[in-house]
């Protein structure tokens, strides 16, 4: 079973193209809605929650999780994998977790031809730096514009992000972008794909606006490639479609409403859980 992992809705924008590329196997999809957005919470309260929601999923049988939040992976990925993979104690030696970011940055250095990058994401994301590092990891030589865009979340999830106002704030964000003069845009942020068309025709056409989960979906495809021990162990209960399951820490009717209004996903049988 692959277990996604986001601090609410917004993972469901990585479920539905990793479901889409790989149909096959079992997933298990956890929105800590309760406690969401993560955004502006500080590095030791994410790391907190992601490990709850990680021990959980482990806890319920993933042999893989993806931590489909830019955030939680920002802060708080290495601290799991320490934690959960490398640690000699720890009962999920044989277990995977993977971040978001990694996959985006690969794909925006392929992308890019004059090395200025830009990256739009929370303010815990852009604070940590993390795209940064992870692509001057890559290629030292890049430029990288950031910017926080912190009231592009509530506006999503408010479904208020086709008003008038969501873009004149998305078009404030994006000016101090524009002046890096960047040829690749990178959302750093699990919601902004709801509003790529707008980010497209603001940024103009002499940017790629990356797709970050399609891109992070082909990246889980060639893991599984280079990792047959764990497409092992996810295949044994390989079907046409596996199962589906959906887990909130709040109200399962308001998680169905989103993810049919925010993915297109039909979540039957959601269940409310507890972390701690
Ligand atoms: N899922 C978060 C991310 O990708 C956005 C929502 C939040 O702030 O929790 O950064």
């Amino acid at each position: 079973m692959i277990g996604v992992f986001d601090s609410g809705f917004g993972g469901l924008t990585v479920l539905k193209e990793v479901m889409r590329e790989l149909p096959q196997y079992d997933y298990v999809y956890l929105g800590d809605n309760a406690r969401a957005p993560y955004g502006n919470r500080t590095k030791e309260t994410i790391i907190e929650y992601t490990d709850q929601a990680v021990r959980f999923l482990f806890e319920r049988g993933a042999r893989l999780i993806i931590i489909a939040c830019f955030t939680a992976t920002s802060q708080a990925l290495r601290e799991m994998q320490e934690k959960y993979l490398r640690n000699p104690n720890s009962k999920y030696k044989d277990r995977k977790i993977l971040g978001v970011v990694r996959p985006v940055v690969e794909a925006a250095v392929l992308a890019t031809h004059s090395k200025r990058i830009g990256v739009i994401g929370t303010k815990g994301t852009i604070a940590s730096k993390s795209f940064e590092i992870e692509l001057k990891k890559i290629d030292p030589k890049v430029c990288v514009a950031q910017q926080a865009c912190p009231l592009l979340v509530p506006f999503i999830e408010e479904g208020w992000h086709t008003k008038p106002e969501a873009k004149s704030i998305l078009k404030k964000y994006l000016r101090s972008i524009q002046t890096h003069n960047i040829d690749t845009l990178l959302l750093g942020c699990t919601h902004y794909p709801l509003m790529i068309a707008d980010i497209r025709r603001i940024i103009g056409k002499r940017v790629n606006v990356l797709h970050s989960g399609e891109i992070i979906a082909k990246s889980v495809v060639n893991y599984l490639k280079r990792h047959p021990e764990i497409e092992e162990q996810l295949s044994r209960s390989k079907k046409d479609e596996g199962s589906r399951e959906f887990l909130t820490t709040e109200s399962p009717e308001r998680f169905n409403e989103f993810a049919r209004k925010f993915a297109g996903i039909e979540a039957k049988n959601t269940a409310r859980v507890e972390l701690h």
